[in-house]
């Protein structure tokens, strides 16, 4: 069911400041800024030879990363990405399963312009879970 992580998320308190950590002090090659409104965040990414890394940090008042910076105010890992092949039939069969699927359920569209959903934490060994149909 799980295909390639497709990425793992980090949250940040300053962009601009975790953008110049990764690319001029661990010289890796970030993206420029991507604002995703109606995920409320703001979406870098690093890019490695076998995955990618995403800097988020928070855009505009109701963002789902600030309760997470406020307990976390350093940043930290946020969730991880799996590609799967057809995330209806996932999603189903993971409720079916009675795990918690976040949001009115339906995908919304990623930062890579494919649709997302993500899974309940408490659900999937203490990680937000994100799938994107890749
Ligand atoms: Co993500």
């Amino acid at each position: 069911m799980l295909g390639r992580l497709n990425h793992i998320a980090i949250a940040v308190p300053d962009l601009e400041a975790a953008t110049a950590l990764y690319r001029d002090t661990l010289g890796a090659k970030v993206s420029a800024p991507q604002a995703l409104a109606e995920h409320g965040v703001t979406v870098v990414f690093v890019s490695l030879p076998n995955t990618k890394v995403e800097l988020l940090a928070p855009l505009g008042e109701a963002s789902p990363i600030a309760a997470f910076l406020e307990r976390n105010p350093a940043g930290g890992i946020h969730h991880i990405c799996y590609e799967v092949a057809d995330i209806l039939a996932v999603r189903d069969r993971l409720r079916a399963e009675g795990k918690r699927v976040l949001g009115d359920g339906e995908p919304k569209i990623g930062a890579h312009g494919k649709p997302v959903l993500f899974l309940h934490p408490k659900d999937f060994g203490g990680t937000l879970v994100e799938l994107e149909q890749a």
